[in-house]
């Protein structure tokens, strides 16, 4: 590393230097000022001319030209903002993609129609910003159907949209074309699988690839838990998991309809039901009602509520739905926010104690 051009000065006039050098753009930014007793040296890109050097010597009268070997400093990662702003137009700068979905290797971009043109150079920036992302995607509908996967259309990199993605120590195979995936609500599967206790039987009647299932099979090895749902592809996927995870034993994946299953083979066995399948859930609270236990147990329900819509009346709802199958709520131990979906809209989750 050659020596380079510096400005040493005592330390008590240092900041003032510092500031100076900065305006006049002479401070190399790469390196590291070197700090040693009372003294500062400066690193600089270039050779002050003599009227710079004048300006900065009315600020400190002792300050001189040196040369040091300077300690280089990690270059700074540019965000994907910074970098698209300098390569996009400027009249697009505010239709950048502010944000990302990474799962795994492989990054789903929300791409507003003005940048149609754009969607190369977006992506190779993606590809150059995030070393670990191999394959990119652009949302080219909402999450819908009844197995809730949205279109994406292939921007950079690989073109697969199968990856391997690792939560609380549970790995699963995803397929985020063919079946549904999100890692927002990590916390919730964490927070779910925790409450899970020995001996209990699970059913999660809207399992996809198992982010309930796998934790709760891995957490609670003496639970019995059973991953329902009707996206052949999910299944397959689950059944993966369920191996890559170890917990074949305990968990169990069934292809098919919900409804149908709780009755004939989940009927009456559950001691704790999930419902993750927040557009239609209020209309499976039956379904739920069956799969619990005549003694009853606890069902965690996922809903959207939008505004003038409330949590309240959600819970109004779900009490009349299930007084209609001859249950009743015993408390809803728990009611919160998960996320805000959309602007007015937020996922919540109700857990509730019926009897
Ligand atoms: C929002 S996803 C949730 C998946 C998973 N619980 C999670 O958190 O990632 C809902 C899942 O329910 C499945 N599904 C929809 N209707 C169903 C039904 N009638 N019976 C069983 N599964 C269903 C879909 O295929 C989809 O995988």
């Amino acid at each position: 590393m050659p020596a380079t051009v510096c400005l040493k000065v005592s330390k008590d006039l240092g900041e003032k230097v510092i500031s100076l050098a900065h305006k006049l753009e002479l401070v190399d930014k790469t390196l590291f000022i070197e700090r040693q007793a009372d003294q500062l040296w400066i690193p600089l890109a270039r050779s002050p001319s003599a009227v710079e050097l004048s300006q900065l010597r009315a600020v400190a009268s002792s300050l001189v030209l040196d040369d040091k070997i300077f300690i280089v400093k990690r270059p700074v990662r540019e965000t994907l903002f910074e970098v698209l702003k300098r390569e996009l137009p400027s009249d697009l700068c505010l239709s950048i993609p502010r944000s990302l979905d990474i799962v795994g290797d492989v990054a789903v971009i929300e791409m507003p129609p003005e940048l149609s043109l754009y969607h190369g150079v977006i992506g190779q920036a993606v590809l150059r910003v995030h070393k670990n992302i191999k394959c990119v995607y652009a949302k080219a509908s909402a999450i819908s159907g009844i197995y809730r996967v949205r279109d994406l259309v292939f921007v950079a990199g690989k073109n697969r949209a199968q990856t391997v993605y690792n939560e609380y120590g549970c790995k699963y195979h995803v397929d985020l074309a063919k079946a549904y995936f999100s890692p927002r609500l990590s916390q919730e599967h964490h927070r779910v699988a925790s409450l899970v206790t020995n001996g209990e039987v699970v059913v999660d009647l809207f399992a996809g690839v198992g982010p309930f299932v796998v934790p709760i099979g891995k957490l609670c090895s003496n639970a019995r838990v059973y991953g329902v749902d009707i996206n052949p592809d999910a299944v397959d996927l689950l059944k993966l998991n369920v191996q890559v995870n170890k917990v074949t034993r305990n968990v169990f994946p069934l292809l098919g309809d919900a409804r149908e299953l709780a009755n004939g083979l989940l009927r009456g066995v559950a001691d704790r039901v999930i419902m993750n399948l927040p557009e239609t859930a209020i209309d499976f609270i039956d379904v739920a009602c069956q799969t619990l236990k005549p003694v009853g147990g606890l069902v965690h329900f996922y809903g959207f509520v939008r505004r003038p819509d409330t949590i309240e009346n959600l819970k109004i709802r779900f009490t009349r739905i299930v007084e209609q199958q001859g249950r009743g709520v015993v408390e809803f131990v728990g009611v919160k926010s998960v996320r805000e979906t959309a602007p007015y809209e937020q996922q919540v989750v109700l857990d509730v104690k019926i009897c």
